[in-house]
C-alpha cells in the first residue's frame, strides 16, 4: 500500500471559462497549478489569506469540483473519473468538515437522524437498532451523549454542533477528512477542544487530516506538514516544524509576524503590505512580487517553481537562501494573554476532564455561554 493517500499533480481551477459564449467576464485563476501529495495518517494544513484558494483546493481534492486541468488521485485512482458506485465508495472514504457547524446541519432533523443519513447511505445492511447503536457511539466518540439524539441542532453549542458535525463525517467510517476552517466559527476558547478531538480521533482511527486555516497558531499546534497558498499556488511546504522555525518565502515569514504573540515589531520586512491581488488579474512572475519586500525586476517577470532545496522543505522565490542569509526568521513566540490562556486549554484539553472557560476573548466573535465536556 503506498505511503500516499491523496496526490494532486498540476491541479488549475479557473472560474468562468465554461458557460456564455463570448462572456465578457473575467477569468478568476481560483487554483493554478497546486501539485501536492498527502501521506496516510499526517494531519497536512493548508494555510493563506482569504481568497487565495484554499476552499477551492478543498473542493478539488473531494471531487465536489472538477478541475479545469490536473489531476487528483485517492489511493491510487483518479477521482475525476468516479462515477457510480466508485463515487459512493469514494464519498464515504473521504469526508467534509464545514466551516460553519450553524448552517451545514439540517435545522428540522435530529441529530440521531443527522449522524444517522450516511449510514443509511454507506451502511444499508444494518438493522434500525443496529443504526441506533452506531450513532450513539459515534456521539460518545466526539464527546457527546448518546440521549443527545432525540435533540436539534439548535439546541447545542457552536462547539458542540461542530462534534456533530464531525460525527458525521465519521459515520461512513472514512479514512480521510478534510476540515475547511472547522474551527474559525467558533469561540476562541472552544477551538482548543475542537482540535484536540480531531486529534485524538486521527490518532485513534488512524485518520488523515488535511485542515484548512488561516489562524496558524491552530496549525501549529496540530499539523505535520504545512502548505502556504498564495493567490492560487502554494508558495512554501513542509514538516511544520520547518516552516515556523525558518521560514523560507517572504510571505511566510509575513504570516508569522502577524501572529500578533511573534511579530517582531522592530523588523519592517517580515510584515505584508497592501491587499491580495484579484485572482482574474494576478501579477506576472512571482505573484507576491507586488507586496514582497524582498522584490527584485527578476520577480515581475520569471515565475519561481515550487523547489526542495537539500531537504523536503519546498519553496517557490527565486532568492529565499539570500533572504535567509540576511534576515532572522521572525522572532520565537512571546505569548500574549490570549495566546496564553488557549495554551492552557489544550494542556487542559489534553488532559481529559472538564475545562471551564471563561467566554470569548475575542469581542468580534460571538460568545457561546457554555461550558463543554472533552
Ligand atoms: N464558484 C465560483 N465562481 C467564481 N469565483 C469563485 C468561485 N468560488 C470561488 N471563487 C473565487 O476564487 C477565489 C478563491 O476562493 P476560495 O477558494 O473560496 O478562497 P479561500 O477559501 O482561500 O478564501 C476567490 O477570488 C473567489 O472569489
Ligand atoms: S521571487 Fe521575488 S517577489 Fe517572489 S517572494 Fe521571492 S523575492 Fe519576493
Ligand atoms: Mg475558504
Amino acid at each position: 500500500m503506498s505511503d500516499v493517500i491523496l496526490e494532486a499533480r498540476d491541479v488549475v481551477k479557473h472560474f468562468g471559462t465554461g458557460g456564455r459564449f463570448l462572456s465578457r467576464a473575467p477569468v478568476v485563476q481560483a487554483v493554478d497549478g497546486v501539485s501536492l501529495q498527502i501521506r496516510r495518517g499526517e494531519t497536512f494544513a493548508i494555510v493563506g489569506e482569504s481568497g487565495c484558494g484554499k476552499s477551492t483546493l478543498a473542493r478539488l481534492l473531494m471531487r465536489l469540483l472538477t478541475p479545469t486541468s490536473g489531476s487528483v488521485q485517492f489511493d491510487g485512482r483518479e477521482v475525476s473519473g468516479a462515477r457510480g458506485e466508485a463515487l459512493k465508495t469514494l464519498r464515504g472514504q473521504m469526508q467534509f468538515i464545514f466551516q460553519d457547524p450553524f448552517s451545514s446541519l439540517n435545522p428540522r432533523m435530529t441529530v440521531g437522524k443527522l449522524v444517522g443519513e450516511p449510514l443509511e447511505i454507506h451502511a444499508p445492511e444494518l438493522s434500525a437498532q443496529a443504526r441506533r447503536d452506531r450513532v450513539a457511539d459515534l456521539l460518545r466518540q466526539v464527546g457527546l451523549r448518546a440521549e443527545h439524539a432525540g435533540r436539534y441542532p439548535h439546541e447545542f453549542s457552536g462547539g458542540q454542533r461542530q462534534r456533530i458535525g464531525i460525527a458525521r463525517a465519521l459515520a461512513s467510517g472514512p479514512k480521510l477528512i478534510i476540515g475547511d476552517e472547522p474551527v474559525s466559527a467558533l469561540d476562541v476558547s472552544v477551538q482548543a477542544q475542537v482540535i484536540n478531538l480531531l486529534g485524538d480521533l486521527s490518532r485513534d482511527l488512524g485518520l488523515t487530516l488535511v485542515i484548512i486555516a488561516h489562524d496558524l497558531g491552530v496549525i501549529r499546534h496540530m499539523s505535520d506538514r504545512v502548505a502556504v497558498m498564495y493567490l492560487g499556488r502554494i508558495v512554501e511546504m513542509g514538516r511544520a516544524e520547518d516552516v515556523f522555525a525558518e521560514p523560507r518565502h517572504p510571505y511566510t515569514r509575513a504570516l508569522l509576524a502577524s501572529i500578533p504573540a511573534m511579530a517582531a515589531p522592530e523588523d519592517h520586512k517580515a510584515t505584508v503590505r497592501g491587499e491580495m491581488p484579484s485572482p482574474s488579474a494576478p501579477p506576472p512572475g512571482c505573484r507576491f512580487h507586488t507586496r514582497c519586500p524582498f522584490a527584485e525586476a527578476r520577480c515581475a517577470s520569471e515565475t519561481p517553481v515550487l523547489s526542495t532545496g537539500d531537504d523536503a522543505h519546498a519553496v517557490a522565490c527565486h532568492f529565499w537562501r539570500d533572504i535567509a542569509a540576511q534576515a532572522a526568521p521572525p522572532t520565537p513566540p512571546r505569548r500574549s494573554a490570549e495566546a496564553e490562556a488557549r495554551f492552557e486549554l489544550y494542556r487542559a484539553a489534553t488532559e481529559g476532564g472538564t475545562v471551564t472557560h471563561k467566554t470569548a476573548t475575542d469581542p468580534q466573535k460571538q460568545t457561546t455561554k457554555t461550558t463543554e465536556r472533552i
